[in-house]
């Protein structure tokens, strides 16, 4: 069977959800193509931490109301290093407050809204590729519902995340690549019992960093470093409180709200660009295009700053005939991802243990962190960085 729309979205993650969103408030036709279940991606527990653009972006969008209601806003968070707890004062600093909420309810508000529209989302497609991008007929194939369909549109949108098919289904000698792998992942659990601390803790312990961050009132998400192949196995519940309680003391007697642990899990860290985002017809946008390590709560929201980037110039273009914005997409956006890449890489690099570390290299850290909190022009810069910096 075969389809036109104009813009053919691949992946119904953040990136791809908002970009159709935008498109269809903009009156502009778009289809997109997930490979998984809708019960799938609605329940897959990830980013939590959301910069004031990306807040503001869905409340202007008309998909901010239980974000409103449920979401928490935080204006400062904690570091804690040698026993002591330093709090970062983000608001004060910046004017900007981030929000708590959760990945997979930001995902749950865009499918009902664009569900509610008459919007069209084909969950459970196989066999998705993408074809004739660099000339002027671009279409997605794919298998769905036991049919095989081609999906003809003026451009497509590969939202498909770090493992999807439209990054590989350019040629290799379009796109630069730049990578580093870490040699640690993250432990992360999801706790049935209330946060222990009203603000995010970012720990720097000798063990290992710990991070204590929430989804509501009720429920805990702290993460542990391990090794970039730990078998979360291996970790009894009772492992893994202790030694967040291990990495997470203070010199206040901070003690740790313990209860079930509903969901645990490993993620790999790494950071990765490719340049340029588009070719032909083809733009990516988000993980697709670039991965950071998790430390500054970055990728979400660069999915998200790609996504305000190229609805813009998708709307000039069905709107005006306008071309520019399409062609300034990739250096537009990439000017955003290096300087969040170097964020996040800079955060992880500070608040790691790493094997090859000499106990010079962890007085750097120390140092660094002592002079973070201790002078604001510092403190000034991590936060300006955390809470998201102006577009240009
Ligand atoms: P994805 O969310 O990966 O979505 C891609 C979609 O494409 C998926 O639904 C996938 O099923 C689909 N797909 C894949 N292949 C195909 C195919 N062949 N055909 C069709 N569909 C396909 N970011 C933050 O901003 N703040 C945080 O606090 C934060 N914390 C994190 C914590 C952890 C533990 C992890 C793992 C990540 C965290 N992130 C955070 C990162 C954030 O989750 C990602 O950057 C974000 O999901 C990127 O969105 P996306 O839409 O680009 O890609
Ligand atoms: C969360 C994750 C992060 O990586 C981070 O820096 C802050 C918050 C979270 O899952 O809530």
């Amino acid at each position: 069977m075969t389809v036109r729309t104009k813009v053919g979205i691949v992946g119904a993650g953040p990136a791809g959800l908002l970009l159709g969103h935008l498109l269809n408030l903009e009156g502009v036709d778009n289809v997109i193509v997930e490979a998984r279940s809708r019960d799938y991606v609605e329940n897959r527990i990830r980013a939590g931490l959301m910069e004031q653009f990306a807040t503001d972006l869905l409340r202007e969008a008309g998909v901010g109301a239980r974000m409103d209601r449920e979401g928490l806003v935080h204006e400062g968070i904690v570091l804690r290093f040698g026993g002591t707890s330093h709090r970062i004062p983000l608001t004060e600093l910046t004017g900007k407050r981030v929000t708590i909420y959760g990945q997979h309810e930001v995902v749950k508000d865009l499918i009902a809204a664009r569900l509610e529209a008459g919007g069209q989302i084909l969950f459970e497609a196989s066999d998705v590729s993408v074809h004739d991008f660099e000339g002027g007929t671009p279409s997605i194939r794919f298998r769905h519902d036991g049919r095989d369909h081609v999906l003809d549109c003026d451009f497509i949108a590969g939202c498909d995340g770090f493992h999807g098919i439209c990054r590989p289904s350019l040629p290799e000698d379009h796109l630069s690549a730049f990578d580093r792998v870490y040699p640690f992942g993250w432990l992360g659990i999801l706790a049935a019992v209330a946060p222990s601390n009203d603000e995010l803790i970012y720990a720097s312990h000798e063990n290992g960093f710990a991070l204590a961050t929430m989804r509501s009132p009720t429920v805990s998400r702290l993460y542990l470093q391990c090794a970039p192949d730990e078998d979360a196995g291996a970790w009894s519940d009772g492992r893994i409180w202790d030694e967040l309680q291990t990495r997470l003391t203070d010199d206040s007697g901070f003690v740790l709200n313990r209860g079930p642990v509903l969901q645990k899990g490993v993620t790999a860290m790494r950071s990765h660009v490719v340049e340029p985002m588009r070719c032909g017809r083809l733009f990516l946008l988000g993980d697709a295009a670039h991965i950071v390590p998790p430390t500054g709560a970055k990728g979400m929201n660069l999915a998200f700053a790609d996504v305000r980037v190229l609805s813009r110039a998708l709307a000039a273009w069905y709107r005006k005939g306008e071309t520019k914005g399409l062609e300034t997409y990739s250096d537009i956006a990439l000017r955003r991802i290096w300087k969040a890449e170097r964020f996040s890489w800079w955060m992880t690099t500070l608040m790691h243990n790493f094997d090859t570390h000499s106990p010079f290299e962890r007085r750097m850290q120390l140092a660094e962190l002592d002079y973070l909190t201790s002078s604001p022009a510092a403190a000034t810069t991590l936060a300006e960085n955390y809470v998201g910096l102006p577009f240009t």
